[in-house]
């Protein structure tokens, strides 16, 4: 526990994010979570993925940019990576974190830059998955995810079975037809909003796991976590609900064993695949997620 909220402190580090995004030694160990430094080598991998019978959802990484001029630049890095989707002819979706789209800066400039992406994605027949981060932004974050479900229809919000608001939030989510990732939560969060115990997390999670599935539109249950997608699996074949009707989705780079066991059982599966250079904040959190990753981390730095 120590260690995990220690990683997700130093992932909100400036000056060690500038050492490690820059530093010849550390980037070649950040492959197997971040699949390029450009949109073509991620699309390399995921026409891969494609290849193997696996949907994806591709994260141009970075997140809380400093200036409008950043945010418009996230943007139309989004609106071409849509395009080069499109153009492979890629089953795939696109993940947005909101402070990449202004949304530290300017609610209403944020609402404008992901209106652009979203109606460029209802042109092109794809969604937009809007990731939650803190919770300080779940409001903002729901406000501007339920106005664009209602103007395109094109996006899907995403909750974080940690923190105990979430129950309201799947039941608003549910009666206005947003369709949901659910994933447990991956930011360091005060006790007074969040779950702290595992336990309490994944009895969270089997809760409103089974409320989407009965409920929701076509939900999508994001985790690793082997015990939980057996509980999905069993729930969902006892309650008749068909294997079309939800998706399982997972980090790229964490359980490929299990990717394709999903496969081979005619799940439906999509891997969330980020690429770019601002890949700090995103990698210390899948260290603080398992800190075993460190040790790995650390033994491929000694030996250089
Ligand atoms: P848990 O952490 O309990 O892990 C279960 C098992 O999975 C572990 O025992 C281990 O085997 C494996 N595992 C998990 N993480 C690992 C890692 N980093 N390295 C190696 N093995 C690992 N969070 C958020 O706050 N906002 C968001 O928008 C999203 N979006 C999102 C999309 C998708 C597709 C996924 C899969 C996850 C997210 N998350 C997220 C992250 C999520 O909140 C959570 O932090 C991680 O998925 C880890 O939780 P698990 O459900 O895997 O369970």
């Amino acid at each position: 526990m120590i260690l995990r909220s220690s990683l997700l402190f130093l992932s909100r580090r400036k000056a060690l994010r500038r050492w490690m995004e820059t530093s010849a030694l550390v980037r070649p160990l950040t492959v197997r979570f971040v699949a390029g430094q450009t949109l073509e080598e991620a699309l390399g991998v995921c026409t891969r993925l494609q290849h193997d019978g696996v949907m994806i959802t591709l994260d141009r990484l970075g997140e809380n940019v400093t200036s409008l001029e950043e945010a418009e630049a996230s943007r139309d890095g989004y609106i071409a990576a849509l395009r080069r989707i499109t153009d492979l002819e890629l089953a795939g979706s696109v993940s947005i974190k909101l402070t990449q789209f202004g949304m530290d800066l300017s609610e209403d400039a944020c609402r404008k830059n992901a209106g652009r992406l979203v109606e460029e994605a209802r042109r092109l027949g794809k969604v937009v998955e809007i990731d939650m981060e803190s919770s300080d932004y779940v409001d903002r974050t729901l406000r501007l995810v339920i106005e664009l479900h209602e103007s395109s229809g094109n996006v899907r919000s995403v909750i974080q079975a940690y923190l105990r608001r979430s129950e309201k939030d799947v039941e608003r989510l549910c009666e206005k037809r947003v369709p949901v990732r659910l994933c447990k939560g991956a930011y360091r969060e005060p006790a007074s909003v969040a779950f702290r115990r595992k336990s309490e997390v994944d009895r969270s999670y089997v809760r409103l796991m089974k409320v989407l599935l009965e409920r929701g539109n076509y939900p999508a249950l994001a985790t690793h976590d082997e015990r939980i997608i057996g509980e999905a699996q069993r729930f969902a074949a006892a309650s008749g609900i068909g294997k079309d009707r939800f998706e399982f989705q997972m980090l790229y780079g964490i359980r490929r064993d299990l990717e394709r066991r999903f496969v081979e059982q005619g799940y439906r599966l999509r891997l969330y695949v980020p690429f770019g250079h601002a890949w700090y904040p995103y990698f210390m959190r899948r260290l603080a997620e398992r800190p075993a990753n460190l040790l790995f981390l650390m033994r491929n730095l000694v030996r250089g």
